[in-house]
């Protein structure tokens, strides 16, 4: 057996999973999101920990072998977040998350500081809010005298694995997403560390997504009745885990992910193409390998911000039970889900999100279903962009809790005119994890052996014509309201 931890931004999700990829036990344990203010989010780090190592004790006490068939851990994580470590490896201050988007000057001070052409050349990606560099900036401009104690940075689910072996690294494909990476050359990049004044001996070692780092610390080992033969490796970011997971792991394969954020991912063999920042590209989970990805921030978020507002009193399925009898349009209801901004195509942290076209017909499930739409044509951006650089997307497959809802996935195959693919059993990046330890504990000869075993098609959802051409319109619409209100939408 092997567990895949899959650390994200509202719950660590533990997945124990056998040879033949099937999970046999899973267990998810929250933990809470801080937002001092609009515009911050942060996490306790020592919640991550905490709550990894209950949900390990879980899974232990329901796992019914002897524990020394747990073979190895690997590790999935919410990319980007700022972890800052002294030098005995104390935390200095909670987590700075993904979704924050207090450093529109810092990225600002990026782009005068390095140039926006040095910056692409280096790291292939634009300077945006979400990133772990500004939020670095962040802490230098802001708080410099916690900032002179700084010893080391981590990404979120390197300091758990730190935290459970004492062993120190990041790996590529979370490196990739700091903006201080050489995404090429796979070296933290020491001119972008000089331009911006930052000490480079920061930068946590660099492994490959599948090395194996460290073994488990005595206390952990009591703490959760893991045997000490336990090999750990290194993981990945949530994203490249999801890729690996849903099998996009060749450049046919495109991927979409509805979680809290959304994604759009394609796979890239070369480092060194030039998307000019338009889409995000990184280093991927497989060894020389890479990754196209657009972003819409709130996905999942869209719903649950809607939930926790308007229906606190209703589960997600009820939410989601009449969309399925509002036809596409939602009855002229739009939605553009910028709640938190917007990245992917227009990289604008202070938009914000609009329904447009209210009128007094419109009940609760015409609200839902716009929501859901609005979120998909936001993808469908992602789609576009794609498209536009030549890729030929024919087949999606679709991961992510908004594969749990028939009519979403339905949705998505008439909005992006293209084949939906769900897969049996889906389990999102913690698969990818999962895999990651397969590979690592050399039961397969390579990553793609192991997802033919591990992954199954369930239903394949084909674009109905008449919806598309709806569809179609809409997205035009849509596409108007970002340029149509932006001044104003703030
Ligand atoms: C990717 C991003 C999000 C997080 C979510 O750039 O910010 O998808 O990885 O965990």
């Amino acid at each position: 057996y092997v567990i895949g931890v899959d650390l994200g931004t509202s719950a660590v999700k533990l997945l124990l999973v056998n040879q033949q990829g099937t999970v046999v036990k899973n267990v998810s344990k929250n933990y809470p999101l801080l937002s001092e203010k609009a515009g911050y989010s942060e996490q306790n780090p020592k919640d991550w920990v905490d709550q990894t190592v209950a949900g390990l004790y879980e899974l232990m006490q329901q796992f019914e072998g002897k524990p020394d068939e747990i073979e190895g851990i690997s590790f999935s994580g919410q990319m980007h977040g700022l972890v800052l470590l002294d030098e005995d490896q104390n935390v200095l201050r909670n987590a700075i998350l993904w979704n924050d988007t207090r450093t529109t000057k810092e990225c600002q001070e990026i782009y005068e500081k390095v140039g926006k052409e040095r910056l692409l050349h280096f790291t292939k990606n634009l300077a945006l809010e979400g990133f772990t560099l500004p939020k670095l900036l962040w802490v230098k401009n802001n708080e410099p005298e916690l900032y002179s104690k700084v010893k080391n940075f981590l990404l979120p689910k390197d300091y758990v694995r730190l935290k459970l072996t004492n062993s120190l690294h990041t790996e590529y494909s979370d490196a990739a997403g700091t903006l201080l990476l050489n995404i090429a050359e796979k070296e933290w990049s020491q001119s972008i560390c000089d331009l911006l004044d930052i000490n480079s001996d920061i930068c946590p070692p660099l492994v490959e997504s599948s090395e194996e780092v460290g073994t488990l610390i005595p206390e952990i080992i009591e703490k959760t009745g893991l045997p000490k033969s336990t090999h750990i490796f290194a993981g990945g970011a949530d994203n490249a885990c999801g890729a690996i997971g849903s099998g996009v792991l060749t450049e046919d394969k495109t991927m979409v992910s509805t979680g809290t954020s959304g994604v759009v991912l394609a796979h890239e063999e070369r480092g060194d193409r030039n998307f000019q920042g338009k889409v995000h590209y990184f280093n991927h989970g497989i060894s020389n390998a890479y990754y196209t990805m657009g972003v819409t921030l709130a996905a999942g978020q869209s719903l649950t911000w809607f939930k926790d507002a308007f229906a606190k009193d209703k589960t997600f399925d009820q939410l989601l039970n009449d969309v399925d009898k509002v036809s596409p349009g939602a009855n002229g209801l739009l939605f553009t889900p910028y709640i938190d901004g917007e990245r992917t195509p227009y990289f604008d942290s202070t938009i914000r999100g609009s329904f447009i076209g209210i009128d007094s017909s419109h009940e609760m499930k015409h609200f839902v279903r716009s929501i859901m739409e609005g979120v998909t044509f936001s993808l469908n951006e992602s789609v576009q962009l794609f498209r536009e650089q030549g890729k030929k997307i024919n087949q999606i497959i679709s991961i992510g809790g908004g594969t749990k809802n028939d009519t979403w996935l339905q949705m998505q195959a008439d909005i992006f005119n293209a084949k939906v693919v769900k897969l049996s059993n889906e389990q999102g990046p913690g698969i990818g994890a999962a895999m990651l330890a397969a590979y690592g504990c050399k039961w397969f000869k390579t990553l793609k052996d192991c997802a033919e075993i591990f992954l199954q098609k369930e239903k394949t959802y084909k674009p109905i014509e008449e919806n598309a051409e709806v569809y179609q319109d809409l997205f035009k619409l849509y596409q108007q309201v970002y340029t149509s209100t932006h001044s104003v939408n703030k």
